[in-house]
């Protein structure tokens, strides 16, 4: 049996910082100690960091029913090659995933993907899917209990997004309440219809600069202020996905101080991105939430300073080209792919490099690969309860060799998205996903 050595790098997991050797054995770390020599072939990592494979709690795959945009094969790929080897999908495929025949499907496809672990969240829209919701976590049937164990939690939208999965306003007590009942984590897309639909109609522009008017920051607010009154009267377990303002980093803020059970996820291109940066990307730059101004995007660091943001997930959502470029600016469907950068992006801000290249004197936000490792593992792992380890011994060796001195500059083309497109296309950064060790 082939025992294979990590030998000379850095483990950063569990929150400790640790130069030790890792030998794993059928995909299992059977040793870690200062020096190992007993090992059948040994990889050299002299400099590197070893951190446990990444998990992005927010994706959507498009797999099945938009396969013309991406496959849940060419999106794991792109998601190992960024060292991300758990990923949380997202419902608003076709079928979306919201009866048990859809979710069982997916996790049928998912079975043939080896190198990354695919987790799925059940949508609800209207009576059926939540009445299917219930049954599924009531049942002892061993197809429930299989289906359950693939389920990271249930997602809702509070407005119309890509897919068009709104949830119909009467259903809203009863899932908050089925999601505390069943112990299910709630991810809530947080805009406002009526704000939304207020401000699209007092606007009058139609370039892609607009597409923050017509979703304005109080939208997400008063959204996210709803979210945290429902979780709070029902006792649910609140995630509010991709928050994108200084509003409603104040509103999770307040609502952790008061003991609610509220947590909150970024994403990479409200971190590295604002308005200014329209100009450049042009719809490439048009996603829900959408870009915001500079303040917000400060505030979204502070709040990852203060312990306020829990997760950084990508919202990882691939259009064609062409989708993105034909027609109406305003027309041109929302998303932006991140899964196979979310983590380079990070380390170079982590290194001291803040890769806009629009913006080359912006100070570098306080940021370590521990927090990293926080952020894209710990908490999503707990706040979904998805039984990932971290790298210690008898674990299993799912395991991201970094190295935090490489520079290199992103080329969409050479990304393993079928899109081939990304808004962060030639930045440079430093750190690279040097080699992926997943195993399932
Ligand atoms: O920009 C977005 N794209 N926001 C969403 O809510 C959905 C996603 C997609 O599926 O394209
Ligand atoms: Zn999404």
């Amino acid at each position: 049996m082939t025992r294979t050595l990590l030998h000379g790098g850095t483990i950063i997991s569990d929150g400790i910082e640790s130069k030790d050797d890792v030998l794993i054995e059928h995909g299992k770390v059977l040793e870690i100690a200062r020096y190992i020599e007993d090992a059948d072939e040994t990889i050299d990592v002299t400099g590197k960091i070893l951190t446990p494979g990444f998990i992005d709690c927010h994706v959507h795959f498009r797999e099945p029913g938009l396969e013309h945009k991406a496959t849940m094969k060419t999106e794991a790929a792109s998601a190992v090659a960024g060292g991300v080897t758990t990923v949380c999908e997202m419902p608003n495929t076709i079928p979306p995933t919201n009866t048990a025949a859809a979710l069982a499907d997916k996790i049928r496809r998912a079975a043939e993907i080896k190198d990354c672990d695919l987790h799925f969240f059940f949508g609800i829209t209207e009576d059926a899917h939540l009445a299917t919701l219930i049954e599924l976590m009531s049942s002892s049937a061993e197809e429930s209990i299989r289906l359950r164990n693939r389920l990271a939690g249930v997602k809702i939208y509070l407005d119309h997004s890509t897919g068009d999965q709104k949830i119909a306003d009467a259903l809203l007590d009863g899932v908050f309440a089925a999601c505390a009942a069943h112990d299910l984590t709630l991810v809530a897309h947080c805009e406002d219809p009526a704000t939304n639909a207020q401000a699209a109609l007092q606007n009058t522009r139609t370039n892609i600069a607009a597409h923050s008017l017509v979703r304005p920051a109080q939208s997400e607010v008063i959204a996210i202020e709803r979210a945290i009154e429902l979780a709070q009267d029902h006792d649910t377990r609140l995630h509010i996905a991709h928050l994108s303002t200084e509003g409603g980093i104040n509103a999770v803020r307040d609502a952790k101080l008061e003991g609610i059970n509220v947590t909150c996820e970024v994403a990479p291109h409200h971190l590295f991105l604002t308005t200014d940066d329209y100009e450049r990307l042009g719809t490439l730059g048009k996603m829900n939430p959408p870009l915001r101004s500079q303040k917000h995007r400060f505030a979204l660091w502070q709040g990852i300073i203060d312990g306020i943001v829990d997760c950084i997930s990508t919202d990882h959502a691939p259009h064609t080209l062409e989708e993105k470029q034909a027609g109406e600016p305003l027309k041109a469907p929302s998303g932006v792919p991140g899964v196979e950068t979310m983590i380079p992006l990070l380390l170079s801000v982590a290194a001291k490099h803040w890769p806009n290249p629009g913006e080359q004197n912006a100070a570098c936000p306080k940021l370590s690969i521990n927090d990293i490792v926080r952020l894209c593992f710990e908490n999503p792992n707990r706040i979904f309860k998805l039984g990932k380890q971290s790298i210690a011994k008898e674990h299993t060796a799912d395991i991201v060799v970094i190295n935090p001195e490489a520079e290199w500059t992103i080329d969409a083309k050479k990304l393993h998205s079928l899109c081939g497109w990304s808004p962060f296309d030639g930045w440079t950064v430093k750190g690279r996903i040097d080699r992926v060790l997943s195993a399932r």
